[in-house]
């Protein structure tokens, strides 16, 4: 049994935490190659929200690949783009969106993450990334001699930040749809305690999905 979205409507877990959402979104964060799209979309189809994904508006809405705006306008260029693509995305209503691994570096990015609702942070150990990252060559960060040199020197930068997020998640390499189930349990159990609480919320008494 799986939570995916069939023709009989939203499967019972996934309908509970569209009820317990409201109207707040789910909004994935980590590193690159942690499967924030991959799931995202996932999530997206089983909770029958919008899903979106901040690196390929960016690139809509810029006209051009996110290489291409490294390389032609710098990091800086896509770096103030990703913030408004993130701010107008989560202005527009309930949705589950998968931002880009760096978004996080911005605090005004970080209000809105905080301000939309319920945000996980995927993790996933370096070497699971590395593999991930490597089946591709879209990340104009990585395109140097030592990826995983950077990898580990951009998750000390953001960990703090990714750590700011409601729920932490331990991705690993299982079916997409078992992943999924995970996560729904999971917002669920947040949300309930958090409901229960008064508005506090308490993710430190979710076992093992603590984020801080
Ligand atoms: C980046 C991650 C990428 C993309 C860009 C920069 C980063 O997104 O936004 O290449 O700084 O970590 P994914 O995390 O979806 O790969």
């Amino acid at each position: 049994m799986t939570s995916e979205n069939e023709a009989g409507g939203l499967k019972p877990m996934a309908k509970a935490v569209r009820h317990a959402l409201g109207r707040q979104s789910v909004i994935l964060v980590g590193m690159m190659g942690s499967g924030k799209s991959s799931i995202g979309r996932r999530l997206a189809t089983a909770l029958d929200l919008p899903f979106h994904d901040a690196d390929a508006e960016i690139e809509t809405a810029a006209g051009m690949t996110i290489e291409e705006m490294f390389r032609t306008h710098g990091e800086g260029y896509f770096r103030d783009g990703e913030e408004r693509v993130i701010r107008r995305l989560l202005q527009s209503g309930s949705q589950v969106l998968s931002t880009g691994g760096g978004s996080v570096i911005s605090p005004a990015t970080r209000a809105e993450i905080a301000r939309g609702g319920v945000s996980i942070w995927l993790h996933a150990p370096l070497d699971l990334l590395l593999q991930r990252v490597s089946r591709r060559d879209n990340r104009p960060l990585l395109k140097n001699d030592d990826p995983m040199a950077v990898l580990q020197r951009l998750l000390a930068q953001r960990e703090p930040f990714y750590a700011e997020s409601s729920l932490k998640f331990e991705s690993r390499d299982a079916p997409h749809e078992v992943i999924v189930d995970e996560i729904l349990d999971l917002i669920f159990t947040y949300l309930t305690a958090k409901e229960a609480g008064g508005g506090a919320a308490q993710p430190a008494d979710l076992q093992g999905s603590e984020s801080s």
